[in-house]
């Protein structure tokens, strides 16, 4: 029988990509979006199923769920991708900017993990990957609350690692550095006249490191692997500055990392 892996945030960018890749390599998908409308073109792909899913709604994580189940026979692994970056002065955010950025990064990921731990408690077997971020380790400026999620995303994916090690549940966090995705067009971007010497400055030094970043097809390469390990693996760095700039993190001391990141992001800001 053909494995089964389950996306979320499969409209674009990563979720799309690795869906095209698993289903070439084999693979049933489930690609799971908000708005199915999106997927048409996924439609051509014989082993693709299309689903409506927003990772706000309990309902639509357990109807998906259940639809693939009955679809393909069974559920293989859980891709958590959907998300995206809320980016700016963190004095100009809003209670309501910061609650959806937690609701979609953090929340939504905690929801769909909660729905799919039963099925994969009783089956003994089970992959869940998620789309962390070099940002689940490491700081940028300007993207406080963005980090504030993906720094969530590790510590309680490292903490459930230990606890569903017992089920045969394997907890797998991807961690790409700058890809290029949609997700550029997906920031939301927020700021005031405060930091009007800092960051939009900051913000273009960000977006430029985007101009050499690789295209989803790694991640997508990487979620495969991660899929097919059997180990309990817990951290897989992909894309060209996030192994290094992690390796950097962890041998370094705090200052002499922070003034590279300065150094980088800083650059033609006067002081
Ligand atoms: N690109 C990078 O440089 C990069 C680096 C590190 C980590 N990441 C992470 O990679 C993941 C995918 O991002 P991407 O780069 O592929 O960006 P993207 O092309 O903008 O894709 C984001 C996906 O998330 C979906 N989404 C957003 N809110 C959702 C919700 N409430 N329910 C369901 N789906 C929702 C979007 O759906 P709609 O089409 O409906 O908006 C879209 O399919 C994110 O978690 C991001 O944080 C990206």
């Amino acid at each position: 029988m053909l494995k089964t892996i389950f996306i979320t945030g499969a409209s674009t960018g990563i979720g799309k990509l690795t869906a095209i890749y698993f289903v070439e390599k084999g693979w049933n998908v489930a690609a799971t979006m908000r708005s199915p409308e999106k997927g048409k073109d996924l439609e051509k792909f014989k082993n693709i199923k299309i689903l409506k899913l927003d990772v706000m709604d309990d309902e639509s994580i357990k109807l998906a769920i259940a639809e693939t189940i009955q679809f393909f026979g069974g559920i293989d692994v859980v891709f958590n991708n959907a998300g995206y970056a809320l980016v700016g002065a963190f004095e100009a955010m809003s209670k309501e900017h910061i609650k959806k950025q937690f609701d979609t990064n953090v929340f939504g990921v905690m929801n769909v993990t909660r729905a799919i731990l039963p099925y994969f408690r009783e089956k003994k077997n089970g992959v869940i990957i998620t789309t962390s971020s070099m940002g689940g380790l490491i700081t940028f400026p300007l993207y406080s609350s963005y980090h504030g999620t993906k720094w969530a995303i590790e510590g309680f994916m490292e903490s459930l690692h230990y606890e569903l090690r017992p089920f045969n549940i394997k907890i797998k966090n991807i961690e790409p550095g700058a890809i290029k995705t949609d997700f550029e067009n997906a920031i939301e971007f927020v700021t005031n006249d405060v930091y009007k010497n800092y960051v939009p400055k900051a913000h273009q030094n960000m977006l430029d490191s985007y101009k050499s970043a690789p295209t989803a097809e790694v991640v997508a390469k990487k979620v495969f692997q991660a899929a097919n390990d059997n180990s309990f693996r817990l951290r897989y760095p992909v894309g060209g500055q996030s192994p290094i700039l992690l390796f950097l993190r962890r041998v370094l001391p705090n200052t002499w990392f922070f003034a590279i990141v300065r150094t980088v992001v800083e650059k033609g800001i006067k002081k």
